[in-house]
């Protein structure tokens, strides 16, 4: 018996192609591009500032060390996918004006710091699972210069997962009554925020979005959400981290999770007026840009001339 496959369909053709940056590109392809790399570029440069900040307050040598290279790692993951954008049009510099200005919007998760030392590693072991899920399934995407650099941002986002999970172990094993409070607290705090990360839920119509039409967003907001639950929930468990059936409970008749839904009103709120330290990030790029200005300006004018 010979087993036959079907013709590829047109639409079959469309989403099995992949492009380098110099094949000709589907109208409109380049600006959806350059938007997912850049929107990035800038959400790893911010996402940092929370973390540097805590450098100093790092509580011996070898956690301030663990803390530089995780801040030295993010800033290269900024530079990694700006250089992408850079190839699809969107400056570098552009990409940190457009924030300092406030034209760009910040995903909610990177409006906040934190509060305590303990609050690191909870909320870090939230972001670096969420961000592991989501880059796993972006590398399956269409444009093949971004699916790259995401496949090496990942080792080192594997990096900072191990990093947050020793941080979280440290305050649960040897911390105070006072310190795993902290750490519990931290995990209630973040959890929902992490949930509202990944987007509002599937709409019916959410394929017909430039980014699945073009192949460069390949899994729904949901079905992301559902692996990312089913990755860290256990091992927030085994941390001894009290995981609330109200916030996050597997439901075995539908195969499932339910969770708490995300505020999406306070969510829109935060994304669109600035959350509590949105104005503080503004004024760092700002600032960084004033003070670098000069060195750039030599630079360009020596790489002209
Ligand atoms: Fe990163």
């Amino acid at each position: 018996m010979t087993l036959t496959t079907p013709p590829l369909t047109d639409e079959d053709e469309r989403l099995a192609r992949k492009y380098e940056l110099w094949e000709e590109l589907p109208e409109g392809y380049r600006e959806a591009a350059a938007r997912i790399a850049s929107f990035q570029a800038l959400a790893e440069l911010v996402g940092v500032l929370p973390f540097a900040e805590w450098v100093d307050r790092a509580p011996d040598y070898e956690r301030k060390q663990m803390l530089v290279a995780k801040v030295q790692d993010e800033v290269g993951h900024g530079h990694v996918t700006a250089r992408v954008a850079e190839d699809l049009g969107v400056g570098r510099e552009q990409i940190l004006v457009d924030f300092a200005e406030g034209r760009t919007k910040l995903l909610n998760i990177f409006h906040y710091g934190f509060e305590s030392w303990e609050e690191l590693g909870p909320a870090a072991l939230l972001m670096n699972s969420s961000a592991i899920v989501q880059f796993q399934a972006l590398d399956q995407g269409t444009y093949l210069p971004y699916a790259r650099a995401l496949r090496k941002i990942e080792k080192e986002e594997s990096f900072h997962y191990h990093h947050a999970i020793d941080l979280t172990h440290q305050t649960m094993v040897r911390g105070s009554v006072a310190q795993r409070q902290r750490a519990q607290e931290a995990f209630e705090l973040w959890l929902p925020r992490l949930l509202a990360y990944f987007g509002p839920p599937d709409s019916d119509t959410y394929q017909q979005n430039p980014m699945y039409r073009f192949g460069l967003k390949v899994k729904s907001n949901d079905t992301l959400r559902q692996e990312w639950l089913t990755k860290i929930v256990p091992v927030f468990q085994e941390l001894g981290i009290f995981v609330d059936p109200a916030l996050a409970r597997f439901d075995e008749d539908r195969q499932a999770w339910d969770y708490a839904s995300p505020d999406w009103v306070e969510t829109k709120r935060i994304i669109k007026e600035g959350g509590p330290r949105y104005g503080d990030w503004r004024s760092k790029i700002q600032l960084s840009l004033e003070r670098n200005g000069a060195y750039r300006d030599a630079a360009l004018a020596r790489a002209a001339a």
